[in-house]
């Protein structure tokens, strides 16, 4: 036996009778941009996360940019970032000209640490980016007040936390305005790339969906420089089918971390992921911590079992940054959380016996 990373396949068969006639219909209707498939999942995902407007688009990253720009972060503008998230939540804002700024995480749950975020504020900050990052939710009331106190936005990133709960409310209905991805292997995905905006603010949806629509409300007519971010029907169809079953796949693996929880429990040298108080986590990755951790990783690989990092090093210590100049030691904790992190498999369709495997191959190692 070996334990995939993520099964795909496995949720691919548990809706392929629902959406396979219905790309059918797609094809031959020859419906391949917008449409009632892709006007429904806006309004259903609008009512799943608990807001008035979501906005479907290409991808996760688009999502970022275009929420950033609705919200009037513009070129030279700072936007502040953690540092322990995948590189898109920061490269949305150079995309724009605008500059991200590192700030530290936790060291428990290594979501965004609003103390560091308040040292981090500038006259020229224009928005701070909670990432709720391997499926919980970050602490964004101890952000609000700074937000509010500066007059700054937060754009929330939930693209790794579609389901999840602070205090009963779900991720992307948390901020100004947020962003996703429905990348394949989030915990809604599509059957490619696509992504959504959400905001309780009509004129912030307007200004996304213009801008994703060449700057256009009215058809040749261009209002802003915009850009070309859809989300096509054939995505729409595979996320309506999948946001039925998000409740019930979000469960199975809040089942499958506890599982991991008890498994992992006494093995020395593991530590093992908690909620933060008030969190109802859904589990995108379960993100352990090990010292030595490129040889249990190697260790896990040799006995068949696909773990992952996320993520190797912060962002702004990739070649792509090096440009902004920061030095190591700027976000210790994430610096060393880097180190230490390791991504076990993780997935709805994850059985107890391929726990129990990752859980020996630990152990041996
Ligand atoms: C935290 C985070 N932000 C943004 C993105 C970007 O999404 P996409 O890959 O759909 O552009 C991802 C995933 O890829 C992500 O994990």
């Amino acid at each position: 036996m070996t334990v995939p990373f993520l099964d795909l396949a496995a949720q691919s068969a548990e809706i392929a009778a629902e959406v396979l006639p219905a790309w059918r219909r797609l094809f031959e209707a020859a419906q391949f941009v917008g449409g009632e498939e892709v006007a429904s999942f806006e309004r259903e995902f609008a009512d799943f996360v608990g807001v008035a407007w979501a906005v479907g688009v290409a991808n996760g990253t688009d999502a970022l940019e275009l929420a950033y720009r609705a919200v009037g972060v513009g070129a030279g503008d700072e936007v502040i970032v953690p540092a322990n998230t995948f590189i898109a939540t920061a490269e949305a804002a150079s995309r724009i000209g605008a500059i991200p700024v590192p700030v530290d995480v936790d060291p428990e749950h290594l979501l965004i640490d609003p103390a560091a975020v308040e040292v981090a504020i500038t006259d020229r900050t224009r928005a701070i980016v909670p990432v709720h990052l391997y499926g919980q939710v970050a602490p964004i009331e101890a952000l609000e007040p700074l937000a509010r106190a500066a007059g700054i936005p937060i754009v929330e990133d939930g693209a790794q936390s579609q389901g999840a709960l602070r205090h009963g409310r779900a991720a992307g209905s948390l901020g100004t305005i947020a962003a996703t991805s429905f990348y394949p292997g989030k915990n809604l995905g599509a059957s490619g790339d696509g992504g959504a905006v959400t905001t309780d603010d009509e004129e912030l949806a307007r200004r996304v969906r213009v801008l994703a629509n060449h700057g256009s409300e009215v058809k040749y007519r261009h209002e802003v420089v915009g850009v070309n971010s859809r989300l096509d029907p054939i995505h729409a169809v595979t996320l309506r089918a999948k946001l039925r079953r998000l409740r019930a796949w979000n469960a199975l693996r809040q089942d499958a971390a506890r599982r991991y929880a008890q498994l992992l429990a006494d093995i020395p040298g593991v530590a093992t992921p908690r909620s933060l108080d008030g969190n109802s986590d859904v589990w995108h990755l379960y993100v352990i911590r090990v010292a030595d951790r490129d040889r249990v990783l190697a260790h896990l690989a040799a006995a068949g079992v696909a773990a992952a990092l996320h993520y190797p090093e912060p962002w702004y210590s990739s070649a792509a940054y090096a440009h902004l100049g920061h030095r190591p030691g700027v976000c210790p904790i994430a610096e060393r959380a880097a180190g230490e992190i390791l991504s076990l498999p993780m997935f709805p369709h994850l059985t107890p016996e391929q726990q129990q495997l990752v859980a020996d191959s630990l152990r041996s190692a």
